[in-house]
Formats: structure tokens, C-alpha cells, sequence
């Protein structure tokens, strides 16, 4: 090819975009006006100062619509602001955790990433545009407010027009640009992430689980991949490693649309995997979301893992682990709304334990600095320091390595652990695609009346139960490391026999406002360890909507999903 040249486009300004819990998410139609999606690439390249020229980027993400049409832009640009060289996985997929893995393997500067997560996808779904950074993870509110400052002034944007490369096919493509040379390297999607999953845990303890021995029957276990990326992942990893039959690994051709799914692993989202356990012959089930870092566990007969309780467990059992046999645990972490069932095991084993705001970019930090080995969100995310998000397959298969090891049925691990610990009881309801307005106008309600002074010590009734009010704030966290400072990230109400309710908007919506009330209680009374989380938790509900005044506000008399 002969040598390539850079244009310069005069392009206009757009509003809002401003990345949220994780990234910029829009709907597709949004993405795909003139001039959106290269804006927002602009912004991103320039954010990055002058360590752009001459570095390496990953790019890749969940493959869903219209993700094709982003990776040939982000070349075209890229290209044109002096980047060498792009690592794109083949047809655009790579997983979120595969691409913090990549970034961390080949020390490039960072990712872009093409997801909306759990969002529904197609034409009429939602796209979403992500920044890691150097260490893998998600790029901090400094650098994601930055990019959006960018955004706010730009008014051009550099891009090789006429540079078109096929991503279909693994090779390396090097052409000259502005008389430079600019590659390409179109990689496997699967093969390092699956390196370093077998480098961290115990495959051959886990397949002796999976196929059973002379003692004991197989493990059966189901997956559900709700055409989301993990597809190929699932089916490199579960099945041709750990000889899972091909029959149980539902959902694993990744789609545009996600088959019209809503890639989300929870109860609501993924009822088919729940009532297929339920009423098969399995022993564990487990489902990701759109670009594989959400995960849901549940055991024999669909038994729930609540992700609260997901993360105590695995960190009450790390040891079993190769990879922290080797590296040793360092500390905990969950982020605030999160049960906070960690922190008991935390306590008794003496390791440290941090509370830090919803999104996995306030992990980062401590991971670097090697305070940090395991981490999780209530939302379904967890992962540790092997790479610098959240991990949907490294979660299925620690839980399995566990399992394997404890000899034990899920259930089973659950109710030792809360015999060991007592339960933190759990549960969020999200009503969703509310009113931004009254939504914000509630909030701003409730911020006033728990800011009240004669608020402490207020005392709330419902049914045979009483709760005192200890303290209510808008969470405010300085983190340890840096010591930057992220403000109002979610309502607290703190009782003082330690139950919780919380209240905070969804950062990662693309319209509308989406509520969360997140509610928690702890019990020691083993009576209550296998009751009804909505059942023990029904009285801190009831006056978490009284207090919030949520259904005059919002006009809604229900969630629209409950965990
Ligand atoms: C949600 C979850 C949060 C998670 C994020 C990205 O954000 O609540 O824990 O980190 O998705 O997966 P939210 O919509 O609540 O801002
Ligand atoms: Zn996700």
C-alpha cells in the first residue's frame, strides 16, 4: 500500500458525553451519528497527552452491534494521532477481563473497550465506548473527567481515511502513515486469557471434579453464556479443557443482538439457566454478562449465591487457590453498597478490608500498590489481582476450585460459612427506567431528611421489629493511595444494630433513571440462616419506601428486579 495520510475533520461538539460508572454508554443510534463515536476516540487518544505517540493500545470488546464499525474507526484514528500499533482481538472480541489481562502481558498503554456491559444490544440496544488504562483497569475520574472536558471544546479530530483493515483473520498488518509505519496485529481472543486462567488455579483438580472418580459422581454443571462474549471462552476453557459436553454450554455464540437477551446474569435476566438447574440433575450453574465480567453462582436445584456472600466465601477459602498460595492474600475490598459478610472473614483472619464507591476503577489503586488480592461488587462482579477488573469466568472457576477442594456442595460451603459467621442478609431492588426528574427530586429528598440533625436516634417500627437511626450521609471516600476524594456515591442510612439501607442512581443506564435501594441486615441466631432473605429483610424494606417517600415520587408500587 502506498503511503497513507492523515486528514483533519471539522467536526461539531456533543453534550453528555461523559462516562459513567463505566464508560459511555448510548444507544446505538447515538453512536452512529456523524462525527459521535470519532469525537469521542478523539478525545480519548488526546487525553492521554504526549505518551500517545508511538505506543500500543488493545482494542476489542463484546462484539456487539455495531462494534465492527468502531474498531475500523478507532484504527483510522488512531493511526492518524501516532499511535504504532493496535493489538484488536480477531472479529473485534475480546472479554473485559481479557482485555485487562492483554494490557497487563504486553505493557501497552491501555485498552478501548466496546461494550455496555449488561445492556441490551442491537440496533435498538445500547453502545458503549470504555478507557483502561496502563495497569488494566478502568480509567479513574480523573482521566474519564478529563476525556470529558475534551469533549466539551473539540472541534477537529485526525483520522487515515482510507485506511480499511480486515478483522476477521489473525495476522499482523503493517502500512506507512504520514511515511510511519502503523500495525495492526489482529490476535486469537482467547488464547492468553485462558493461559492465565491455567496458571491460576488447579485445572486438573477441577476436572477430576468435573468427570468424578471411583468415590464420587461427576459434578454436572451447566453454563450460560446468554450470547454474550464469554461464548468462545466458555467452550476453549470448560469444554475442550475441562471436558464439559458441549450440550452444557448453552448460549455461547456470541451475538449482535445477544439473541434479544439481556445479557445480565442475575435472577430476573437469566430465569432460563435458574429453572434448568432447578429442575435438572445439576450441581452448579453460572451465567456472564455481555462482556464477561458479571457472574452468577448458583448450586444444586438453582441454590442462590447471593455475589455479597459469593465474594466472603471465596475469601474465607483463597488458600486453596495456586495463585494465592503464591502471591499470598493482601487485603480485601467490596465496594459500599456490598453485604458485608467479607469484612466478618476479613476480621478473623486479620487482613486488611476496604470499603471503596461503586465501580470497580476504586480497586485499582490498591491493587497496584499490593494491599488488594480479592474484591466484589453485590452486582454480581468479582475478581482479584490478576488483572484489574472484574471476572465472570475466573469467578466460576474459583468457586469450582473451592468445591474441589472442600468436597462440598454449594449449599453446603454456604451454610458452613454462615455457621462459622453468622449472615448478613441481602438484597437490592432496582426500579428502572424511571423519571430522571422526580428520581433526582426524591434523592434530594431523602439527602435533606437524613441530613437532619434529630435524624441520629430516630426510631423506625415495622411489624414486630425497630430500628434506630445511628447516621445518615451521601458517602464520600478519600482514597488510600492517592488520596483523591469521590464524593456523593449513595445515600447511607447506618441503624445501630448495623443494618443498612442505601439509595444511589445507576451510573450506567443510557436513559431514563434507574434507582437502587439496597438493604442489609445481620443475624447470629441460626434459626434465621436459611430463611427467606425477603422475608427476614421485609420490615428495613417497608421503611426504607416510607422513608423515601419512593412510590409518590416515582409512581412505581414495584421493582422491576429484586436480588
Ligand atoms: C452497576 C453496578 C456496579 C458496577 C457497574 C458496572 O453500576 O451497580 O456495581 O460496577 O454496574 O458493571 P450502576 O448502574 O449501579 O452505576
Ligand atoms: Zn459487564
Amino acid at each position: 500500500m502506498s503511503t497513507l495520510t492523515t486528514a483533519i475533520i471539522d467536526t461539531v461538539t456533543f453534550e453528555g458525553q461523559k462516562p459513567g460508572t463505566s464508560g459511555l454508554r448510548k444507544a446505538v443510534k447515538i453512536f452512529q451519528q456523524q462525527h459521535y463515536t470519532e469525537n469521542f476516540i478523539q478525545a480519548i487518544l488526546d487525553a492521554l497527552g504526549t505518551s500517545l505517540a508511538g505506543s500500543t493500545l488493545v482494542v476489542g470488546g463484546d462484539g456487539r452491534y455495531y462494534s465492527k464499525e468502531a474498531v475500523q474507526k478507532i484504527i483510522k484514528i488512531a493511526a492518524a494521532n501516532g499511535v504504532s500499533k493496535l493489538l484488536i482481538g480477531q472479529n473485534g472480541i475480546l472479554s473485559t477481563p481479557a482485555v485487562s489481562a492483554i494490557i497487563r502481558k504486553y505493557k501497552t498503554l491501555g485498552g478501548i473497550l466496546l461494550t455496555a456491559s449488561h445492556n441490551p444490544g442491537g440496533p435498538d440496544g445500547d453502545f458503549g465506548i470504555k478507557f483502561n488504562c496502563e495497569n488494566g483497569g478502568p480509567a479513574p475520574d480523573a482521566v474519564t473527567n478529563k476525556i470529558y472536558e475534551l469533549t466539551t471544546s473539540l472541534k477537529q479530530y485526525k483520522i487515515v481515511n482510507r485506511l480499511q483493515i480486515d478483522i476477521d483473520t489473525v495476522k499482523s498488518t503493517t502500512v506507512q502513515v504520514d511515511g510511519k509505519p502503523f500495525t495492526v496485529d489482529v490476535i486469537d481472543s482467547v488464547g492468553d486469557y485462558v493461559a492465565l486462567m491455567k496458571e491460576i488455579f488447579d485445572f486438573d483438580c477441577i476436572k477430576k471434579l468435573i468427570q468424578g472418580s471411583d468415590e464420587r459422581p461427576p459434578f454436572q454443571i451447566l453454563i450460560n453464556g446468554l450470547n454474550g462474549v464469554t461464548g468462545p471462552y466458555v467452550k476453549e476453557i470448560y469444554g475442550k479443557e475441562l471436558g464439559v459436553s458441549d450440550a452444557n454450554l448453552v448460549n455461547c455464540v456470541p451475538k449482535e443482538d445477544f439473541g434479544g437477551l439481556h445479557p445480565d446474569p442475575n435472577l430476573t435476566y437469566a430465569a432460563d439457566l435458574v429453572d434448568a438447574v432447578k429442575a435438572g440433575p445439576y450441581d452448579f450453574g453460572a451465567a456472564f454478562d455481555g462482556d464477561g465480567d458479571r457472574n452468577m453462582i448458583i448450586g444444586k436445584k438453582a441454590f442462590f449465591v447471593n455475589p455479597s456472600d459469593s465474594l466472603a466465601v471465596l475469601a474465607a477459602n483463597l488458600n486453596v487457590i495456586p495463585y494465592f498460595k503464591k502471591t499470598g492474600v493482601k487485603g480485601y475490598a467490596r465496594s459500599m453498597p456490598t453485604g458485608a459478610a467479607v469484612d466478618r472473614v476479613a476480621q478473623k483472619t486479620n487482613i486488611e478490608c476496604f470499603q471503596v464507591p461503586t465501580g470497580w476503577k476504586y480497586f485499582g489503586n490498591l491493587m497496584d500498590a499490593g494491599r488488594l488480592s480479592l474484591c466484589g461488587e453485590e452486582s454480581f462482579g468479582t475478581g482479584s489481582d490478576h488483572i484489574r477488573e472484574k471476572d465472570g469466568i475466573w469467578a466460576s472457576l474459583a468457586w469450582l476450585n473451592v468445591v474441589a477442594s472442600l468436597g462440598k456442595s454449594v449449599e453446603q460451603i454456604l451454610l458452613d460459612q454462615w455457621s462459622t459467621y453468622g449472615r448478613n442478609f441481602f438484597t437490592r431492588y432496582d426500579y428502572e427506567n424511571c423519571d430522571a426528574d422526580k428520581s433526582n427530586d426524591m434523592m434530594k429528598y431523602i439527602e435533606d431528611l437524613i441530613g437532619k440533625p434529630e435524624f441520629v436516634g430516630t426510631k423506625f417500627t415495622s411489624g414486630s421489629k425497630t430500628y434506630v437511626a445511628k447516621e445518615g450521609d451521601n458517602y464520600s471516600y478519600k482514597d488510600p493511595i492517592d488520596a483523591s476524594v469521590a464524593s456523593k456515591q449513595g445515600l447511607r442510612i447506618l441503624f445501630e444494630d448495623g443494618s443498612r439501607i442505601i439509595f444511589r442512581l445507576s451510573g450506567t443506564g443510557s436513559s431514563g433513571a434507574t434507582i437502587r435501594l439496597y438493604i442489609e441486615s445481620y443475624e447470629s441466631d441460626p434459626a434465621t440462616y436459611t430463611q427467606d432473605p425477603q422475608m427476614v429483610l421485609k420490615p428495613l424494606v417497608d421503611i426504607a419506601l416510607k422513608l423515601s417517600k419512593l412510590q409518590e415520587y416515582t409512581g412505581r408500587d414495584k421493582p422491576t428486579v429484586i436480588t
